[in-house]
């Protein structure tokens, strides 16, 4: 059975028809309020989850089956596991969350929306246990491929399922990593931050990178903008009402900004590729990361950040 056929059968099993996730046809795996009475929705969705859930399933897992569909899969660049062996540049949001996890060997990490397994990869490589866990079956099957590529498919264990539904151990995890993933699942996130919280062991990290904006004056702009990008109809950068959620269910987090003037470095960085790139091009992409750093932590300069990595620990055992 592929991965296709094994989230087709897991969605049945939570009453959603198959043809939501095999069906390409956005328009048509869309089953809207007004067709199903409350009858027809009691017996679709036995669990309570709405037809919009399933919808909004079908039409994530096709947009990021295509683009696994493009990749070629490659063992991880050398370059790339030395950056983050040992971050030293943490005005970069992916070194900052290495350095925050420390060292990994051992430490059992779920990658929730792993993606295509960049970051499971790099945390197994450190010696990590990692569960990756994603909505798209042809993203896990990719993730299985590099797995063995890198030389790591007993440490690495990836689940093809909806986070909204996944049943993992409660209490197993000593990091739970999620990288752009949360403003995927804003009509879910209260459930879906339950479900987390409960998977990290007493003291476990929980840590999440997504994009942000908590100023209303942007969120206009970027209406009228149009500006290109690989985005799925259902994701949107969260906003203050999201952030007291996930606060809700971590107190104590802590949020640290990125993003303002570093996105230019997508103008002269190729591929976001900073570890390949001239030294030339590395030194403009430092000059602007530090200098966000100095300006997003100032207060009133945070909500130019787009990108927000929000981190904290559950309370230890003593
Ligand atoms: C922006 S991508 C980020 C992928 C990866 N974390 C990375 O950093 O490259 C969002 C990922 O979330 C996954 N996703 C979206 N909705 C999901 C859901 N309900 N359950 C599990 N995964 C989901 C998508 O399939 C996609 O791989």
């Amino acid at each position: 059975m592929n991965e296709r056929e094994s989230l087709d059968g897991r969605l049945a099993a939570v009453g959603a028809p198959a043809v939501l996730v095999t069906n390409p046809a956005p328009e048509r795996n869309r089953v809207s309020p007004r067709q199903t009475g409350p009858r027809l929705e009691e017996e679709l969705f036995p669990t309570g989850l709405s037809p919009e859930a399933l919808a909004r399933w079908a039409s994530e897992s096709d947009f990021f089956d295509q683009m696994a569909e493009k990749q070629r899969p490659q063992p991880l660049d050398a370059l790339t596991l030395e950056r983050y062996r040992a971050p030293r540049r943490p005005w970069f949001n992916k070194e900052f969350r290495f350095r925050l996890m420390g060292e990994l060997s051992g430490r059992r990490v779920l990658d929730v929306g792993c993606g295509d397994g960049s970051n499971a990869l790099l945390m197994a490589r450190f010696g990590a246990r990692v569960t990756g866990i994603d909505i798209s079956p042809r993203s896990i099957e990719l993730c299985k491929h590099r797995a063995r590529l890198d030389g790591v498919e007993d440490s690495t264990h990836f689940i093809c399922s909806p986070l909204e539904t996944a049943d993992l151990l409660e209490g197993s995890f000593d990091v739970i990593w999620g990288d752009g993933v949360l403003h995927h699942l804003i009509p879910e996130l209260e459930g879906v931050m339950r479900k987390l919280v409960s998977y990290a062991k007493p003291g476990g990290l929980l840590v999440f990178s997504e994009p942000v904006c908590l100023s209303p004056l942007m969120r206009k702009l970027r209406k009228h903008i149009p500006i290109h990008t690989d985005a799925t109809p259902n994701e949107r950068p969260l906003e203050r009402t999201e952030l007291d959620i996930i606060q809700r269910h971590l107190p104590g987090l802590e949020l640290r900004w990125f993003s303002f003037l570093s996105r230019m470095d997508r103008l002269f960085l190729r591929d976001h590729n900073f570890e390949r790139a001239s030294k030339p091009r590395k030194l403009a992409a430092d000059v602007l990361g530090c200098t966000d750093r100095a300006l997003l932590a100032l207060p009133g300069l945070q909500r130019l950040g787009g990108m927000c990595v929000m981190y904290g620990r559950l309370p230890g055992q003593d």
